[in-house]
């Protein structure tokens, strides 16, 4: 399997995606063409905990709906889907004639990675939006309707600009507008839905020369699986009402367990410390 110990610097987008893990938070990374954030994603599951058997349960029952049970054997792996961008709405979501679940189903409990994000139809974007909120999705017949399960991690990467631009002597060939045109397609009410949205710069020639970094995937999932722990514990309480980790966490517990003070609530502070104390509380503190 993939290894965060591949990936030499970038502390801070390893360390997002540490969080991303231990809080089942949704990520997006932005950056020109070669910083590794394909890379990055390819190795979130090397650090997320393994499924327990009642999720191994869930994960199989889609999977024999789709017709993808391998062998009938019962999937172990957590899912990590990743759709290319010219995937129809019937693929991503689920539908057709004879309804199956679509890559938004199969990633359920697990991950669904979207690369160049804002190549995808937005459409096919929009339609995420409520799966995203109810972790199912619902498809509608004349005659009836089926839901399938979606709890997903949704997990995305694009480039600053259309052009690439942003890379190592390689600026915007296009224009001021290129950038803003092309973050464009991704709609707000989407980008709501990600709690962690980071940069992730070119690496450098020095950073690439570097020796492997002394933690690896084995020492991060430890303390992914700490933090797991303690978010089970908090969200098993009566009455809490919330998902099984911070990144399905409801309004009103949010308020209870990471409260804001007024110095912290201004605009400029209020994104920045909302995450610091989501990190903490991932952190377990
Ligand atoms: N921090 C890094 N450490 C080691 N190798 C790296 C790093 N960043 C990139 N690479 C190398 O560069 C290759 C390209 O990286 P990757 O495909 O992840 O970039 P990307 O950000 O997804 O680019 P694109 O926007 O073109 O999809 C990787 O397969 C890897 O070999
Ligand atoms: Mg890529």
């Amino acid at each position: 399997m993939h290894d965060l110990r591949d990936v030499k610097g970038q502390e801070s987008a390893k360390h997002a995606l540490e969080i991303a893990a231990a809080g089942g938070h949704n990520l997006l990374m932005i950056g020109p063409p070669g910083s590794g954030k394909s890379m990055l994603a390819a190795r979130l599951p090397s650090i997320l905990p393994p499924l327990s058997t009642e999720e191994m349960l869930e994960v199989s029952m889609v999977q024999s709906l789709a017709g993808e049970l391998m062998g009938g054997k019962l999937a172990t792996e957590r899912p990590f889907r990743t759709p290319h961008h010219s995937a129809s709405m019937a693929a991503l979501v689920g539908g057709g004639s004879r309804p199956r679940p679509g890559e938004v189903s199969l990633a359920h409990l697990g991950v669904l990675f979207l690369d160049e994000l804002p190549e995808f139809q937005p459409g096919v974007l929009d339609a995420l939006r409520q799966p995203l909120e109810t972790g199912e999705i619902v498809i509608a017949r004349a005659n009836h309707r089926i839901a399938y399960p979606s709890r997903i991690q949704l997990v995305a990467a694009m480039n600053p600009c259309k052009c690439g631009g942003g890379s190592p002597g390689l600026s915007c060939r296009t224009g001021p507008r290129c950038a803003a045109d092309y973050q464009a397609r991704i709609s707000g009410p989407l980008l709501d839905r990600i709690d962690l949205q980071i940069e992730v710069p070119a690496v450098s020639a020095a950073d690439l020369v570097l020796r492997a970094p002394a933690e690896g995937s084995v020492e991060v999932r430890e303390r992914v699986a700490r933090a797991r722990k303690i978010q089970l514990e908090r969200f098993a309480a009566p009455g809490s009402m919330s998902g099984r980790t911070n990144g399905a966490c409801s309004g009103h517990v949010l308020a209870r367990i990471a409260q804001i003070s007024r110095l912290e609530r201004g605009p400029t502070y209020r994104f920045r410390y909302y995450h610091q104390h989501l990190r903490r509380i991932d952190a377990g503190s």
